[in-house]
Order: structure tokens, then C-alpha cells, then sequence
């Protein structure tokens, strides 16, 4: 395993660790064979952890069991431990860490509850629950349809969104509780270029704002320049963990499965030709064209 060790953040100070797996894993009531198995592995707050890994790794998975749904909303057979915010996730009281932690599933029909009948109704529909004054609600719901593109839209049905559209509403919804962690789970998966690049921009400005975030994602893409950890699973368990700059910069584990993005593969390809472009992967094409134009001043 390529190993990862937790990376001073930007004070200096190491950041602290919100979820501890320890030789963990889970096999869903309704599985034959575990879903996650022996994965040992910390989360840190104040970071974006990005997840990747082959159809059927356990990302999804993962990312349950963080955010507090495995396996005690959806079942299963734990081994080893997990805890998260302090709770361990077979024993945890209701609500210790979901108040605390977002989820955006992977299909957001999963999500939306099915019982309001607009876009606003839906992503006003857990603050009323929480009790919230009205004005509060109204400006957390409607922030949180805009910045995910849906300010048009309140009015609209959720039945009647489209893929794309459902997918934002879900991340509106996750996004008006304003919790200090948000796990998205293949955030951008139905959505068009455009919708991808403002949910990418979103989580920069969450980022900014502090927010913890998980991130699963297939395409690293349009993600590598805001994770401050890539984290690859296989099989259950974490095959890889590092700095993206300096994981990818190596033959990275089950490279054919995982999408690598075209301006790594292009700068490795370019290395493996002798050409010096230094020893960090770049995390966006601007930080290709960067270490080529390096390259050629330096007459490499
Ligand atoms: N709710 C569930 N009940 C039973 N088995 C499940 C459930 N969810 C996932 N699994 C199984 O667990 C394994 C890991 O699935 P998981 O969805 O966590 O992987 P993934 O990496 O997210 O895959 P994908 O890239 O396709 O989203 C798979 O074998 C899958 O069939
Ligand atoms: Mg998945």
C-alpha cells in the first residue's frame, strides 16, 4: 500500500481525526460477502478527502458508515471498529453524528424525501423539522437553491426535475443544514459540464469556509486541485493513500480501473519519455502546462 501520512495543515498544527476505522468492516444483511473489509484508516476535519476506486470498492459504503447510516439505518455485520465524532457507529445514539455530518447520496431519488411538492418545500423540509425560525429557513433554503443553480426553480416539483436537477436539489438540501462535515457521494454524476464545474466550485467555497468534506468520486478530474488526500480503495480496503501530487506521481494501484485524468497520464507519459517535469503530479492541466513551460526554460 502506498502509505499516507496526515499532512500538516496549513497552521502547521496536524489536524485531528473525526473518524478512526480500525480493521473494520461491514457485510450488509442482505450480502453474501463483506462490502469493506480490514480498511484501516483516519478521516481528518478541516480537509477534503477524496475517494476513488473501482465500480464496487465499497465507496459508497464508506461513506455510509461516516455518515452514520451503516449500519445502523442500513444494516450489517461489523468486524473491527469505526468511530466517528467520538461514537462508535454500531452503538452511537440517533442523531450523534448525523446532526453533525451531510450526505449526499449517489442517487439523489434516494435522498429526496418524496413527501413536498417543491424544489423549495424539499430543501426547506429538514430545518422545519429541526425547528428553525421561518426567516431562517426561507434564507438557508433559498442560499442553498442558488448556489446550486436552482434559483429558477423553487417553484418547481421535485418529481418533476430532471437527473441533473435532482442531483443539485439533493446537494441544496444537504447544504442548507450547514453541517461541519458534508459527505458527497459521486456529487457530479449526472450532471453536465457546467453543473459539474459549479458543484466543483461550490465545495472550493466550502473549503474555504471550513467545511469538512468526504468526497467520492469516479472522474478525479475536476477534483485533484482542492483535495488535500486521495484516498483509493480496492476490494473493500485502502490500496492507497497520500497527497495527490505526490501519490499520483507514482504507478498508481489498479490504473486502468481508477480514471486517472488526462493531464496525469500525460505527464507521466511525458516523464517516462525522460522529460524532467519534476516529481509532483500536476492536479489540473494549468499545472501541466506549468512544469512543461519550467521544462523548457530549463532546456529540459
Ligand atoms: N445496500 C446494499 N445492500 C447489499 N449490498 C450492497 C449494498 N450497497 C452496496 N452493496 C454491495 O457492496 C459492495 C460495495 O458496494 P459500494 O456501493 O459500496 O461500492 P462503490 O465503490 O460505491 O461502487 P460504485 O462505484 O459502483 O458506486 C458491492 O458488492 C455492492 O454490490
Ligand atoms: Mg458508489
Amino acid at each position: 500500500m502506498v502509505s499516507g501520512a496526515r499532512a500538516p495543515d496549513s497552521t502547521g498544527s496536524e489536524p485531528a481525526a473525526f473518524a478512526v476505522f480500525q480493521s473494520f468492516g461491514v457485510t450488509y444483511d442482505t450480502a453474501p460477502a463483506p462490502s469493506l473489509t480490514g480498511l484501516t484508516l483516519e478521516l481528518f476535519s478541516d480537509q477534503l478527502t477524496l475517494v476513488t476506486g473501482p465500480s464496487g470498492s465499497g465507496k459508497s459504503t464508506l461513506a455510509r458508515v461516516v455518515a452514520g447510516f451503516v449500519p445502523r439505518l442500513l444494516h450489517g455485520k461489523i468486524e473491527g471498529s469505526a468511530q466517528v465524532l467520538g461514537n462508535d457507529v454500531e452503538s452511537a445514539p440517533p442523531n450523534a453524528i448525523t446532526d453533525s455530518i451531510g450526505m449526499v447520496f449517489d442517487n439523489p431519488f434516494d435522498q429526496l424525501t418524496a413527501a413536498t411538492r417543491t424544489a423549495f418545500d424539499e430543501t426547506a423540509y429538514a430545518l422545519e423539522n429541526e425547528g428553525l425560525p421561518a426567516a431562517e429557513i426561507v434564507s438557508r433554503a433559498l442560499g442553498a437553491l442558488e448556489s446550486v443553480g436552482l434559483a429558477g426553480m423553487v417553484g418547481h416539483h421535485p418529481r418533476r426535475l430532471s437527473g441533473g436537477q435532482s442531483q443539485r436539489l439533493a446537494i441544496a438540501c444537504a447544504l442548507a443544514q450547514q453541517k461541519p462535515i458534508l459527505v458527497l457521494d459521486d456529487p457530479t454524476s449526472q450532471l453536465d459540464p457546467t453543473g459539474t464545474a459549479e458543484v466543483v466550485s461550490l465545495v472550493r467555497k466550502l473549503r474555504r469556509e471550513h467545511t469538512t468534506v468526504v468526497l467520492v468520486a469516479q472522474d478525479l478530474t475536476h477534483w485533484l486541485a482542492i483535495a488535500d488526500r486521495l484516498v483509493i480503495l480496492d476490494g473493500g480496503r485502502v490500496t492507497a493513500d497520500g497527497s495527490p501530487a505526490s501519490l499520483l506521481a507514482e504507478p498508481v494501484p489498479l490504473a486502468g480501473q481508477v480514471m486517472i485524468p488526462r493531464y496525469v497520464a500525460i505527464w507521466a507519459e511525458l516523464r517516462s519519455r525522460g522529460i524532467e517535469l519534476g516529481d509532483r503530479a500536476p492536479l489540473g492541466t494549468d499545472q501541466l502546462i506549468a512544469s512543461l513551460q519550467a521544462s523548457v526554460g530549463a532546456g529540459g
